[in-house]
């Protein structure tokens, strides 16, 4: 087992009705909030006014900024953190789903720095303070409502990368699954096939820690039987209320005590597919999950068996590998390029922007010629 500190500071509240407590929380942080949402779904589902009237009759000053984008852009992080800046606000409140949390948290630690926010992701600067934020989560998936990784794009870059900094976990987070029932069977698919990537990447860590893999097999277990029962009835509340918490404890520190990282290798090559051709994040990882194990079937064989015999009841890989499968198949995400229009022709780009990504993993540095066969893996 390896050493390891476990320190989670954000505080969850987890229910029906939860964010009426929304008001008096923000009101500990101040009295102007910037509220970054996205394209429009929480105008849709009522969230929007309803958070704006609670707000606003707590005497509380609502700077609202919205749109942004699935796999979010640096552009809308700098438009909204020189918002943030000449509105003087003292906190923030995000609500939608990974994207809108991500781009707060580097928001928030945008508007207390004096250069442009891309510097924490390409390693110029760290944050070194962050304004508070507290999220009103609206898809199950990402984990971020209860992790310190904000995840951006940079096209002109040609980088999608993480920033990982203590200073940008939430400090609250509101978590009614209520507001998940207007997430589309799409999404609803890929948020779960994400928590259990998130699982697996950590499964595949360094060292030993039995516990965090049990905790790993619990929750890769909970998504596919309450996923499963999910995809058959979008509406339920105990469904989404179980996928919620399942989402949010697969990346928060619990599986990845004991080890050393995780090999994140899959997540490496899914942000190379987002960046390229806007594939939503969870479509990325079941297309490339497949295809990873089975290029580690050689390598980490006593690993993969341990796996599948947890999951499926079967130490033979290619059954397992089979099942994962069928699964990502059955909730309706996708688990090849072509199956979601990406032909042979993209090959030599995807390749291209591997190699200057430089993805790679714990199991392995990624070499060109094993670039290759994940990719003619992946076809
Ligand atoms: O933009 P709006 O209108 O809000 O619509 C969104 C978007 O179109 C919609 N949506 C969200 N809540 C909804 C809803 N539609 C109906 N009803 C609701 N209640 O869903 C679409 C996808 O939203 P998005 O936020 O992009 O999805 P997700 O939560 O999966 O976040 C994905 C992003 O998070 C990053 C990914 O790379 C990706 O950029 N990740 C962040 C991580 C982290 N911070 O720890 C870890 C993950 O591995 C991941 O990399
Ligand atoms: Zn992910």
């Amino acid at each position: 087992m390896e050493n390891f500190v476990l320190h989670n500071p954000v505080k969850l509240h987890f229910g029906k009705n939860v964010t009426k407590k929304l008001p008096a929380t923000v009101r500990e942080y101040g009295n102007r909030v910037l509220l970054v949402y996205g394209r429009g779904s929480i105008k849709q589902s009522g969230l929007y006014d309803q958070t704006v009237e609670q707000l606003t009759a707590a005497g509380i000053e609502v700077i609202p900024y919205g749109g942004i984008k699935s796999n979010p852009k640096i552009e809308d992080v700098r438009e909204a953190t020189i918002m943030g800046k000449e509105k003087d606000v003292t906190v923030i409140v995000a609500a939608g789903g990974g994207s809108v949390i991500d781009s707060a948290k580097a928001i928030a630690a945008g508007i207390l720095y004096d250069g442009d926010p891309w510097d924490f992701f390409d390693g110029t600067a760290k944050p070194i303070a962050a304004l508070p934020i507290l999220t009103i989560l609206t898809l199950a998936a990402t984990g971020t409502e209860m992790n310190a990784n904000a995840v951006i794009q940079n096209k002109e870059a040609g980088m999608k990368t993480a920033l990982k900094n203590r200073h940008i976990y939430p400090v609250h987070s509101f978590l009614d699954p209520s507001y998940t029932l207007t997430v589309p069977a799409d999404y609803t698919a890929y948020g779960i096939v994400d928590l259990m990537s998130h699982v697996l990447e950590q499964y595949f860590g360094k060292g030993d820690a039995p516990l965090s893999d049990q905790f790993a097999i619990a929750i890769l277990q909970e998504g596919m039987e309450a996923g499963t029962a999910l995809m058959e009835n979008l509406n339920n509340y105990l469904l989404r209320a179980r996928i919620m918490y399942a989402s949010t404890m697969a990346l928060n520190g619990l599986c990845s005590a004991g080890r050393k990282n995780g090999d994140w290798g899959v997540h490496a090559i899914g942000h190379v597919l987002s960046m390229l051709f806007d594939t939503p994040h969870g479509a990325s990882l079941s297309i490339v999950y497949p295809a990873w194990l089975k290029l580690m079937r050689e390598r980490i064989p006593d690993r993969l068996s341990e796996l599948m015999f947890d999951l499926f009841k079967t130490a033979d890989i290619d059954t397992g590998i089979y099942k994962l499968e069928h699964f990502f198949t059955s909730i309706g995400s996708p688990v090849s390029l072509k199956g979601t229009g990406i032909g042979k022709n993209k090959h030599t780009m995807i390749l291209n922007q591997m190699i200057k990504n430089k993805v790679n993993g714990n199991h392995l540095s990624l070499t060109e010629d094993n670039y290759h066969t994940l990719i003619q893996l992946m076809q």
